[in-house]
């Protein structure tokens, strides 16, 4: 079965991955954070193939390529915004890995890298994110062996650890 690693700082900078996961939101049209930081290294490119998407809603991802970045493919995940845990943001959550890991299988990328997902702007808790996130994409790898490694960017000691706990748990 496929492993899950840790790595620590910017995933624009993994050149081992077949495909980077980006936090995306609805529109696909760049924003701050995680995503501001992939449309800079991907150049311009990038924007164009997003914007022939139309969207994507939360829960789902879109694929695109990969523009300058040293990866094959990006895949645009839209996770949820944090409402206090009533509004089902833990499927939601789990199926934007789920759709990630599918797409990569689809696209034959053996190598994702993943950033944490809603854990900023979005404002999800991180100890409560890195569980499902590591729960699902545990799950959807042994669904889908084409994909034989997840790479988690983790920004700082906090995510890290957190993703380390839900990991060992
Ligand atoms: N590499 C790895 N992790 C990063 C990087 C990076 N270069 N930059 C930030 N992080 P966020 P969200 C971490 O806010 O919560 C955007 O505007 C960051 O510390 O990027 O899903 C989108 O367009 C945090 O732990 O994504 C959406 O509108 C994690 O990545 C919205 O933000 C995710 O933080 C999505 O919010």
């Amino acid at each position: 079965m496929g492993a899950i690693t840790l790595h620590r700082g910017d995933i624009t900078t993994d050149a081992q991955a077949d495909a980077i996961v980006n936090a995306a939101n609805e529109s696909l049209l760049g924003g701050g954070g995680v995503d501001g930081a992939i449309h800079r290294a991907a150049g311009p490119r990038l924007l164009e193939e997003c914007r022939e998407l139309g969207g994507c809603a939360t829960g789902d991802a879109k694929i695109t390529g990969a523009g300058d970045l040293p990866v094959r493919r990006v895949i645009h995940a839209v996770g949820p915004i944090w409402r206090g845990g009533d509004a089902s943001e833990r499927e939601l959550l789990a199926s934007c890995h789920r759709r990630a890991i599918e797409l990569a299988a689809e696209h034959g990328c053996a190598r994702v890298a993943f950033p944490a997902i809603s854990t900023g702007v979005y404002r999800y808790p991180l100890d409560e994110a890195a569980a499902t996130a590591i729960a699902a994409t545990r799950a959807a790898i042994a669904r889908h062996p084409a994909v034989r490694e997840a790479r988690f960017w983790l920004f700082g000691d906090a995510a890290y650890r957190a993703f380390e706990h839900a990991l060992d748990g």
